[in-house]
């Protein structure tokens, strides 16, 4: 969602906050603003739209970025949650003396109550947002310790934060604070970074020191002083981050999506090395940290994940149960928290989020600590609050995401699920033959991903055709019915196109009164258990003379004659066969974006990673 990007250090910060908040650009947002501390105050700068058009606003104030005269400066982009997207309510915001400027990212529960407060105290409020209350609070709590203003001022918040704030009296310091919302310290020479995520700061640095909930910091160039909110000092470690700068380049792809789709033969390989032990005929799991005993104590397994992790959790549920005979539930992690789940002492909890920062997500895992449940994560991003938080579990190696539309990880995810579930059903109830079988398949699938890859144009020809459709239907059966909601939310989220995901046996139960010839189903049907019901789906379908498109496995013969265009799959096993099939209707969904115009990297009112409620 919102990102946030600070600087202290040798260097004028200009440049440096304006390269990382167009690294940030991916996670969507709508306005972005930079405040920089020089000697006659604080100078800001706000635009809406892109980092480009803040770049040329900031070119007016500084005309050369590597010779302005400030040290000291914080960045944001935003995506609006309270007030218009604005150049008023573009963050940094300010206190009426101009002298304190706060980013945030999250949201103050009782901001209401507070500015009401503040108004009586003679503050004057210029933005319809949440966070303008925290500058004009920290001014109030300020006797000339920025750190313990801002303590002050938060003790009296009520909701999430991740924050930065510099003070024009203080000319090389930046205090930050999170709640609920990721903050990220670089450690550098004579220099020091923050940041809401990784990437805006891999740049300059690979020393990292992640802030936990409650955690504050005062930083300047060559020190960082943290604190817990109670004032206490509380030490956190360095970590070395293994982060790769050019995989969150475009390197020649036309979009991040594109080279995303593109690299996921490499990152299921990253995902599965190593993790695959033919001679034991399963899966090496070591993050997991379970003991066989422990392992086959597990009487049910619960997935708690959100958009794109949650359809991976519903590929996962058929996993466990075929493979492991584990009973095992999808929740939507919005959910879990509120409704009272029942996890008894042998429920393991699995929290699947790319980002590991996804707000319903790490709620649905505290929760589930609470109530006793062993808890596991399965992350991408290393260092991650679920990764950290949940203690132990599985990252998925698939390197950087940048593109808002969810594609590798999902098949990354899918892939240590069925790892996975190799690991707890040789534990149990699988026999050695079938986990060599299995272990095979699971090997094959990066060279599965590359023979669809091979054959994007063919995709691409077809996504032309129906690109000026605007709805479509997307049905499946067993694995493939995840795989078909996937699909469905890949082509909604960047074409704009109305697209539904179905069960193909539901079709009839009501959906089926939208079909006619301007509505395309796409109708998952690889030759897999349930092939020939789908075919009787796409039967009905034909007679509301909605044209069909097919995903069929490679030399069926039957289909050609029962569709209008056929995607071919290569032939593998149902429980493979999602991943295939998935980086087909990631194409699909791609060039019809293409073809449409749409902003396929960032697409309206989307955002990367959803770290409010
Ligand atoms: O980082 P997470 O995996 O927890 O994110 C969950 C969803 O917000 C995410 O998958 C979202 O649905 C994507 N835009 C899908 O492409």
């Amino acid at each position: 969602m919102c990102g946030i990007v600070g600087y202290t250090g040798k260097r004028c910060c200009v440049s440096t906050l304006l390269e990382g908040l167009r690294r940030l650009e991916y996670r969507g947002y709508d306005s972005a603003g930079l405040a920089v501390v020089e000697n006659q105050g604080l100078t800001t700068v706000k635009n809406t739209g892109k980092v480009e058009a803040l770049k040329d606003r900031s070119a007016e104030r500084w005309p050369d970025f590597e010779r302005c005269e400030g040290y000291t400066g914080i960045a944001h982009t935003r995506w609006a949650t309270h007030g218009a997207p604005s150049e008023i309510n573009a963050h940094p915001h300010l206190d009426d003396s101009g002298k304190f400027a706060v980013v945030h990212n999250g949201i103050i529960d009782n901001y209401l109550e507070l500015r009401e407060h503040l108004r009586g105290q003679g503050c004057e409020f210029k933005s319809d947002t949440d966070t303008e209350v925290l500058s004009h609070l920290i001014a109030k709590c300020y006797q000339g310790d920025l750190l313990h203003a801002v303590a002050a001022a938060l003790n009296k918040v009520k909701g999430t934060f991740g924050l930065a704030v510099v003070c024009s009296e203080h000319p090389d310091k930046i205090v930050i604070a999170r709640r609920g919302s990721p903050i990220v310290i670089g450690v550098g020479n004579d220099e020091t970074l923050v940041a809401s995520d990784i990437s805006a700061i891999a740049s300059y640095t690979k020393r990292v020191i992640f802030l936990d909930d409650d955690d504050m910091a005062l930083i300047t160039p060559g020190s960082i002083e943290i604190r817990n909110i109670e004032n206490v000092p509380v030490s956190r470690e360095i970590a070395q981050i293994d982060w790769d700068v050019s995989a969150a380049e475009k390197n020649g792809y036309e979009h991040f999506m594109l080279k995303e789709i593109f690299e996921q033969p490499q990152a299921v390989e990253n995902t599965i090395r190593g993790r695959l032990d033919k001679s034991a005929a399963t899966a090496v799991l070591n993050g997991l940290n379970l003991e066989p005993r422990e392992m086959a104590m597990i009487n049910r397994i619960v997935i708690a994940a959100c958009g794109t992790s949650m359809n991976a959790g519903l590929v996962g549920e058929y996993f466990f149960e075929d493979i492991a005979g584990i009973p095992t539930d999808v929740e939507q992690a919005a959910e879990f928290r509120y409704r009272n789940p029942i996890i008894e002492p042998n429920t393991m909890v699995l929290a699947v989020s790319q980002s590991g920062e996804t707000a319903d997500t790490l709620a649905a895992v505290r929760e589930a600590k609470n109530k006793g449940a062993i808890v596991a994560g399965l992350n991408n991003v290393v260092g991650s609050t679920i990764a950290r938080e949940t203690g132990r579990g599985i990252y998925l190696h698939a390197g950087p995401e940048i593109g808002v539309a969810s594609t590798k990880a999902f098949t990354c995810q899918v892939s240590a699920l069925l790892m996975m579930a190799v690991l707890f059903g040789r534990g149990r109830r699988m026999n050695r033959t079938d986990g060599e079988n299995l272990i095979n398949e699971i090997q094959q699938v990066p060279n599965l991903i590359q023979q669809v890859l091979d054959r994007a144009p063919e995709i691409e020809k077809i996504a032309i055709k129906y690109a000026k459709a605007e709805d479509f239907f997307f049905i499946g059966r067993g694995c493939m019915y995840p795989t078909a909601l996937e699909g469905a939310l890949k082509l909604k989220e960047i074409s704009y196109i109305h697209a539904e995901g179905y069960h193909a046996a539901e079709l009839k139960h009501g959906p089926i009164a939208l079909l006619e010839e301007k509505v395309p189903v796409v109708a998952l049907a690889n030759n897999i258990p349930g092939r020939d019901k789908v075919l009787a789906n796409i039967q009905e379908c034909a007679a509301r003379k909605s044209p069909v498109i097919a995903t069929a496995t490679d030399g069926d013969a039957d289909i050609a004659s029962l569709v209008q265009d056929v995607i071919w799959i290569p032939e593998c096993s149902r429980f493979v066969a999602p991943v295939p099939t998935v980086v087909a209707l990631q194409l699909l969904s791609y060039y019809i974006a293409r073809e449409r115009g749409c902003e396929i990297d960032q697409p309206r009112n989307l955002a990367k990673s959803v770290t409010v409620e």
